[in-house]
């Protein structure tokens, strides 16, 4: 998957802030661990933006929810990475839930557009840059990063960000509206 050894703070609290901003209704996000990136994700969000993180560590998710004791428009849940699929679909949804939450294997997130408002945004981080295509992790073609860049119902760009990382988002597409007489 090419992982990247660090993640420039600023790099990623911009990556996080700002499409939160562009979020209308519900923000998604697994792997909450003590609650920096939901934070980022909450400074970004507009006001009646609510915000679901889950995450499988109770003494971590414990001291997230501890950071958003006043911020009813937060809810920390306890679980694996699927449960995020009992709420939504999400205007964003961000996978931070360690190597496997990334792969796409999960049944949940074999067809990520479930999860998805039509137009709703997918961020997937921690990759190296690719350097050719198809894009090669470690030797081998990197099945994670085409799990997400090949999806039909997403439009999936790579961001590099620094010289060892980048961030894929990806947008569901909009369904195409019928044409109106006369257009
Ligand atoms: C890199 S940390 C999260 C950082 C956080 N998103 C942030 O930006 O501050 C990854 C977190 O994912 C959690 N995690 C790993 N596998 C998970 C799973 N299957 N379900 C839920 N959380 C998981 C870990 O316990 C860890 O707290």
């Amino acid at each position: 998957m090419g992982t990247a050894s660090r993640i420039p703070a600023a790099a990623n609290s911009l990556l996080l802030a700002a499409p939160a901003g562009g979020a209308a209704g519900v923000i998604g996000e697994t792997g909450t661990g003590c609650g920096v990136g939901p934070a980022w994700l909450a400074t970004g969000a507009g006001a009646g933006v609510r915000l679901v993180s889950v995450e499988r560590d109770p003494r971590r998710a414990g001291v997230a929810a501890g950071v958003f004791a006043d911020r009813p428009d937060v809810e920390v849940v306890v679980g694996d990475r699927r449960r995020i699929a009992e709420q939504g679909p999400y205007d964003l949804l961000v996978l931070d839930g360690g190597r496997a939450g990334k792969s796409g294997a999960d049944d949940v997130f074999a067809d990520p557009a479930r999860l998805l408002v039509p137009g709703g945004r997918i961020v997937v981080d921690d990759f190296t840059p690719a350097g050719s295509w198809p894009p090669r992790h470690a030797g081998d073609v990197d099945r994670v990063r085409l799990h997400w860049l090949e999806r039909p119902m997403l439009d999936t760009v790579e961001l590099p960000l620094a010289g060892d990382l980048a961030t894929l988002v990806g947008t569901r597409r909009r369904e195409r509206q019928a044409a109106r007489p006369g257009e």
